[in-house]
């Protein structure tokens, strides 16, 4: 259990089941399950009142309030314990709502083939705050830009469309853990401090949106995530075919292009090795041995992608370990497999209570390069 779930609980969480599958948006929103448009009947009042609501969508689970209302986006932040200098993201249903509610003007030409191709998806953009912006400034945090994206989840768009509001939700894990992947995830996190979680099932994606900037130029993909930099060269139109990737981190005296940069993130609590795709195995397997030296009944999470089990790495730990355990789970062998169970692979091995997790990293084409930029913030050591 988190150290979150334990203090001071201020709601009786509630879960309550949605099924996407009963959810259709042609000619007009329809929910056919009575279950569905109950649970989400009541978290559309929920957000009216400015609280917040857990909803799944194909990325992460995302912790949404009001992105016009500052009550509910301050609730927002209390709730994960996010620094206060880190933006949101708004999430909207339709670009008529984005127009009516955000932001009255044309949308610059460089975002049009990318909303044309990836909308309603896993790609956020950076638009400049107009005047008289209704956005909440809790939202923006003194940026000049917002950061907005249409998901695609029926769930995440239902309840948008009956709150009638643009959502502002980060993914709703505790600041600094994992982003959550399923309901069980958010409800080890925030069990007590957020009044529903809307349990939709596991997250299709299981990594966030990527965040671009089409303002700057080049153009930035300021965090890699569900759309990758090919796709954005391959359909983003002339201008994109330059666009460059932000550096991961940034040190102490640099400013962040995007401030999420700043911050630990994805951290399970046992300590993570990540071992680069080119790193011959005697590496690996002689930091092991150095841990086993120093905790003989050590036991090891391996997470294995491409190479680990053909060239039987895992039964070079196991036979390293004399009175320890491996358990070991493969994370797929395609990137957008590796994708969908990144982060709940993880949190699984981190409630066992293990010494070390390993992780077998992949190289950084397609969806590999967002795989790599959250073990690499996870990883305690990489070889
Ligand atoms: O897939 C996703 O994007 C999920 C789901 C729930 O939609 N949301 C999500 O939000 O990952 P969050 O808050 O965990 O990450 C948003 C990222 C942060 O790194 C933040 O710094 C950046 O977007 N961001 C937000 N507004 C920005 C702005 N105006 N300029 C630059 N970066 C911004
Ligand atoms: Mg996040």
């Amino acid at each position: 259990m988190s150290a979150n779930a334990t203090s001071h609980p201020q709601f009786d969480t509630k879960v309550l089941k949605v099924d996407p599958n009963s959810i259709s948006f042609s000619p007009s929103l329809h929910i056919s399950d009575d279950e569905t448009q109950e649970s989400l009947t009541q978290a559309a009042s929920v957000i009216k009142n400015s609280q917040t609501v857990a909803f799944p969508t194909e990325t992460v689970y995302g912790l949404g309030g009001s992105a016009l209302d500052t009550l509910s986006v301050k609730a927002i932040y209390a709730a994960k314990n996010r620094p206060a200098d880190n933006p949101l993201i708004a999430h909207v249903a339709s670009l008529d709502q984005l127009k009516r509610k955000l932001y009255p003007h044309d949308i610059p030409d460089i975002y049009l083939p990318l909303i044309e191709k990836f909308w309603p998806g896993p790609l956020t953009i950076l638009l400049p705050v107009p005047e008289d912006s209704k956005i909440s400034p809790a939202c923006t945090v003194g940026q000049s830009t917002f950061a907005v994206r249409m998901p695609s989840h029926p769930v995440a768009r239902a309840l948008i469309a009956l709150s009638d509001e643009p959502l502002a939700a980060p993914s709703a894990n505790a600041s600094t853990r994992p982003s959550p992947t399923r309901a069980s995830h958010v409800f080890n996190d925030l069990n007590g401090r957020i009044p529903i979680i809307l349990d939709g099932g596991p997250c299709d994606v299981g990594v966030e949106s990527s965040v671009v900037d089409g303002l700057s130029d080049p153009p930035m993909l300021l965090r890699p995530g569900g759309i990758s930099l090919e796709q954005l060269r391959q359909f983003g139109g002339p201008e994109w075919q330059d666009v460059v990737l932000a550096k991961p981190f940034v040190a102490e005296n640099e400013v962040a292009r995007t401030p999420g940069m700043k911050y630990k993130h994805y951290s399970p609590t046992s300590p993570v090795v990540l071992t680069k795709p080119n790193t011959p195995s005697q590496k690996l397997l002689d930091f092991v041995s150095s841990k086993v030296k120093a905790t003989p009944e050590m036991s090891v999470g391996v997470l294995s992608t491409r190479h680990f089990v053909n060239d039987g790495i895992v039964d070079e730990i196991q036979k390293l370990l004399v009175n320890g355990q491996v358990h070991h789970r493969s994370l797929g062998t395609i990137g957008s497999d590796i994708s969908h169970n990144l982060f709940a692979y993880l949190r699984d091995f981190d409630i066992m209570g293990l010494d070390l997790i390993v992780v077998e990293g992949i190289d950084i084409s397609d969806e590999g390069l967002a795989v790599m930029n959250r073990l690499e913030k996870a990883a305690t050591t990489l070889i």
